[in-house]
C-alpha cells in the first residue's frame, strides 16, 4: 500500500447517439483531454475525509452526486478490506457538473483508479467500468455505460450498450469541435425518463426518431472513415433536429446551434442528456473555431473549449 496515489479521467462529449444509445443504438463519443478530473487518495493520521471541488463550486451543493461518490468509496474500502484506514480523498474536477460532459462518470473513474493505485493492485478495463457503474447507477438511474467508457478512454470510441466499446481512429487534421456551456443544469435522469415517457406515450413518433439517431451514428462513422467533415456537419444538424423533436433541447441550445452555424460551423447539436448543458459545433479549421467560440460566448455561453482531433493515442487494453 502506498501513502498517496492519484487517478485521472476526462470529460466526455457525445458526438452522435446520446439517448438512442440507451435503446441499443450505436454512439460515437470523445474524451476531452483538457478537461480532466484528478482524485488523490492519501493516508492521514485519523478520520476519513472526502473533499470534492468542481469547476463551478463544491460538490456539497450536489447531494445526488455526493451520495454516489460516498457509496463508491465505501464499496472500494470494503473491497480492499480497509475499513480501518484513515484517508483523505480529494477530487479536483475541471468539469462543470450536470452539463452533459460526464462529470459523475469521470469522477467515478478517477476514484477507482486512485484506489487501485493506492493499494497497488492491477485494474482491468472491465473491472474499472463495473465499479464506476456503482456510482453512475446512483446518480443517473440506468446508464448505458457510454459516459464511463469515454471518460476512461484515450481515444474517441464507437459504443453499443453491452456489446461494443472500441476505439476509433480517424484523420481530421485541421478540424475541431467547439464546446459551449449554456450554464444551465440538465439532469440526465430527468432527460432519460422524458424520452422514455415519449416512447411510451407516442411510439409512432418517438421510436423512428430513436432509430434514425442510430442510423446517423452509422453514417457518421462512415463519414469519419472518408474524412468527410461537411457530411459530419449535416449529420450533426439532423441529430439536433431529432433530439429537439424528442423534447431534450431548449431555446438556449437551439439558439447556440443557430449562432454556431451562422458563424461558419459545419454543423451543431446538443451533447449529452440535453435540457441544459452544452452544445458542440464542428469547425473546419482553427480560425473558424475561434470565430464560433467568440460568437457563442457573445450569445451567452458561460464557457467554451476547442478540442482538436490531433494527439489522440490508442491505448492497448490497460484500464
Ligand atoms: C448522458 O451523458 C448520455 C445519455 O445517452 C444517457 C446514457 O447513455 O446513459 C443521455
Amino acid at each position: 500500500m502506498k501513502d498517496k496515489a492519484t487517478g485521472k479521467s476526462y470529460a466526455k462529449i457525445i458526438w452522435f447517439g446520446e439517448h438512442s444509445v440507451v435503446y441499443g443504438q450505436p454512439a460515437i463519443a470523445i474524451p476531452i483531454y483538457s478537461v480532466d478530473v484528478t482524485a488523490t487518495l492519501k493516508k492521514i493520521p485519523s478520520g476519513q475525509e472526502i473533499h470534492c471541488r468542481y469547476f463551478d463550486g463544491p460538490i456539497s451543493e450536489m447531494a445526488d452526486n455526493l451520495r454516489g461518490v460516498k457509496t463508491l468509496t465505501n464499496h472500494l474500502i470494503s473491497l480492499f478490506g480497509a475499513q480501518d484506514l484513515s484517508f483523505d480523498l480529494n477530487i479536483e474536477s475541471k468539469l462543470p457538473s450536470e452539463r452533459g460532459m460526464g462529470s459523475s462518470a469521470a469522477t467515478a473513474i478517477a476514484i477507482v483508479r486512485a484506489f487501485f493505485g493506492f493499494f497497488e493492485v492491477n485494474l482491468t478495463r472491465i473491472q474499472l467500468l463495473k465499479l464506476a457503474d456503482i456510482e453512475e447507477k446512483i446518480t443517473h438511474g440506468n446508464p448505458s455505460g457510454l459516459d464511463s467508457a469515454t471518460a476512461s478512454s484515450n481515444m474517441p470510441i464507437w459504443f453499443v450498450k453491452n456489446e461494443i466499446n472500441e476505439q476509433i481512429d480517424f484523420n481530421l487534421p485541421t478540424s475541431s469541435l467547439v464546446i459551449a456551456d449554456s450554464g444551465i443544469k440538465g439532469k440526465t435522469s430527468e432527460a432519460v425518463s422524458l424520452i422514455h415517457d415519449n416512447i411510451v406515450d407516442e411510439p409512432e413518433t418517438a421510436k423512428p426518431l430513436i432509430e434514425e439517431l442510430g442510423k446517423i451514428a452509422v453514417s457518421a462513422k462512415d463519414a469519419l472513415a472518408t474524412t468527410d467533415d461537411e457530411r459530419l456537419g449535416k449529420l450533426m444538424n439532423q441529430s439536433q433536429r431529432d433530439l429537439a423533436q424528442l423534447g431534450v433541447s431548449n431555446q438556449t441550445l437551439d439558439t447556440f446551434c443557430r449562432v454556431a452555424c451562422d458563424n461558419r460551423a459545419l454543423g451543431a447539436k446538443l451533447t449529452g442528456s440535453g435540457l441544459g448543458g452544452c452544445v458542440i459545433a464542428l469547425a473546419k479549421n482553427q480560425s473558424d473555431a475561434q470565430q464560433i467560440s467568440t460568437a457563442l460566448r457573445s450569445a451567452g455561453a458561460t464557457q467554451t473549449w476547442i478540442q482538436s482531433f490531433k494527439n489522440y493515442q490508442f491505448s492497448t487494453g490497460e484500464a
